[in-house]
């Protein structure tokens, strides 16, 4: 049995499952953790506490974690002191099926209650070394038993963590959360099952985050909420809204770029076009997923907009701010979608001229409307064609933007080495990703000036130059700084 001595310090390690939201969440529960005591282990094996925080948006991401749970019951058999826990989405949504299906999990605990998490750590530790020095040791995998601690539906809100700024993957990039939850009807996500109501946080404490955080040497944000630019509506009286919010971080000296996603088409207010248009830091990228290209579907989906309307929109914003570019996320495969609906998707895109999209398969979510009420009736094979035949249109699209940069100046954030040996990366203003050739570690977190010479469909390569090639206007606002 390997139970550490007392005054080690506790390690754990944590992988995080879902989007930027999730992704966040884990920095607060380390930032936690740490300030807990524990430490960060140099690899999971090592680990006395194995955290997954996971995401319930599509089946694929929760198989990922069940079959992860299946290799950590393993562990367990020979380790009875680990503690292993599931936190985020899937334990808001199977509660306590969770540890019938996995009954050697030690903690479940949903989104809505990280405010404590070290709290809970610590309870599950100490029954789980309880337990594991009077039991006797598993025969089968059947027999291997957790602490059972479980702790969704409410609890104390990760909002409540004042967040260590230190805490966190890269030091000049962070992520900042505006609000938590979902109160949208749409038909086929699970989000507002598993992360509850709307709730903003006030613009104080968000300036406040930020500020700390670009003392701590961040110049980029990202604002994260799940329809972010409706961001304040719970907030009566004060006034809150996103554009207001730009404005006010965007007076952070430090403070380079601007980010927030992800948006909902029905929130894109005529101050908010204003704020993108005026504020120059303001990143020159909107994530404004528009899922289909059919009203029929559209309306199906419950999304409150037609096609029509997300047009005008569109236009609206580009009327003020033509440098913008658009991104979306597009489902196939919804129940009932023909192959006219799907060709008037593919006609959106082609139309929009999004710069890039994530295309996802329609996978039912146990309890929404759409998976209670209508069949998954658009075969495996056909959804699969569907998605294909969409990535396949927007990568041409993609390609022909990023053709359009060669030979171009772009302003790089750098965030680290490229999965190509020798290669750097980073992004534009435009979140555009740009790989150049060098290993000096000095770069990251530094905005350089690279020349364009290739087009790929998910990013550009090009040579970095030397600062001073590329110093006149390396403040502007475009994402091309001079030809
Ligand atoms: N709040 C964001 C994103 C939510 S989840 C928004 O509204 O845009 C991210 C994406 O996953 C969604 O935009 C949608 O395209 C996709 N998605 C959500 N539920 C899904 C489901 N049941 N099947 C397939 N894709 C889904
Ligand atoms: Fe899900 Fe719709 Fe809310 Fe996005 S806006 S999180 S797709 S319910
Ligand atoms: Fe997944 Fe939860 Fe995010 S379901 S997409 S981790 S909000």
């Amino acid at each position: 049995m390997l139970l550490r001595p007392p005054m080690t310090a506790p390690t754990y390690h944590l992988t995080s499952y879902g989007c930027q939201m999730n992704k966040l969440d884990s920095e607060l529960v380390e930032s936690r953790l740490q300030q807990r005591g524990y430490r960060p282990a140099p690899q999971e094996g090592a680990a006395d506490v194995v955290l997954l925080n996971t995401c319930s948006v599509r089946q694929h991401a929760e198989d990922r974690v069940w079959s992860k749970l299946g290799k950590l019951r393993q562990r367990k058999r020979t380790e009875p002191g680990l503690v292993v826990g599931v936190l985020g989405c899937m334990a808001q949504e199977h509660k306590r099926y969770l540890l019938a299906r996995m009954p050697h999990v030690d903690l479940v605990v949903g989104p809505s209650a990280f405010g404590d998490i070290d709290d809970q750590v610590e309870v599950a530790r100490k029954k789980n070394l309880e337990l594991a020095a009077t039991r006797e040791p598993a025969k089968t995998k059947h027999q291997v038993a957790g602490a059972g601690v479980v702790v969704v539906d409410q609890g104390v809100s990760g909002d409540r963590i004042v967040r260590d700024v230190r805490v966190r993957p890269h030091r000049s990039q962070a992520f900042v959360s505006v609000m938590r939850g979902c109160n949208m009807p749409c038909t086929y996500c699970i989000v507002p099952t598993t992360r509850g109501d709307e709730v903003s946080r006030t613009i104080a404490e968000i300036t406040d985050e930020a500020q700390r955080l670009c003392d701590d040497g961040v110049t980029e944000i990202t604002l994260l909420g799940q329809t972010v630019n409706a961001y304040g509506r719970d907030l009566t009286g004060q006034d809150a809204t996103l554009a207001r919010l730009l404005r006010e971080l965007h007076a952070i000296p430090a403070l380079r770029r601007l980010a927030f996603i992800t948006s909902h088409p029905n929130f894109l207010s005529a101050d908010l076009i204003d704020a993108m248009a005026e504020l120059p830091k303001v990143a020159r990228y909107l994530h404004l997923p528009a899922q289909s290209g059919s009203n029929t579907v559209l309306k199906a989906m419950r999304r409150g907009y037609t096609v029509e309307r997300y047009l005008a929109r569109v236009e609206q914003l580009l009327a003020k701010a033509p440098d913008i570019e658009l991104h979306s996320d597009f489902i196939v495969g919804y129940p009932g979608e023909t192959d006219d609906d799907f060709a008037q998707t593919v006609a959106l895109v082609r139309r929009v001229g999004f710069a890039q999209s994530y295309v996802f398969k329609y996978s039912p979510r146990p309890g929404t409307v759409a998976a209670e009420q209508l069949s998954d009736d658009v075969p495996e094979a056909v959804k699969e064609t569907r998605n294909q035949e969409l990535l396949a249109v927007q990568g041409e699209l993609s390609v022909a933007k990023n053709r359009a940069l060669v030979g171009q100046i772009v302003e790089v954030l750098v965030e680290g080495d490229s999965k190509v040996d020798g290669r750097m990366s980073g992004r534009t203003a435009h979140h555009r990703l740009v790989h150049f050739t060098s290993t000096d570690a000095e770069l990251i977190g530094r905005y350089v000036p690279v020349r364009v010479t290739q087009a790929l469909a998910h990013s550009v390569v090009g040579d970095l130059l030397a600062d001073s090639e590329g110093q006149e206007g390396a403040h502007d606002r475009a994402e091309v700084l001079h030809p």
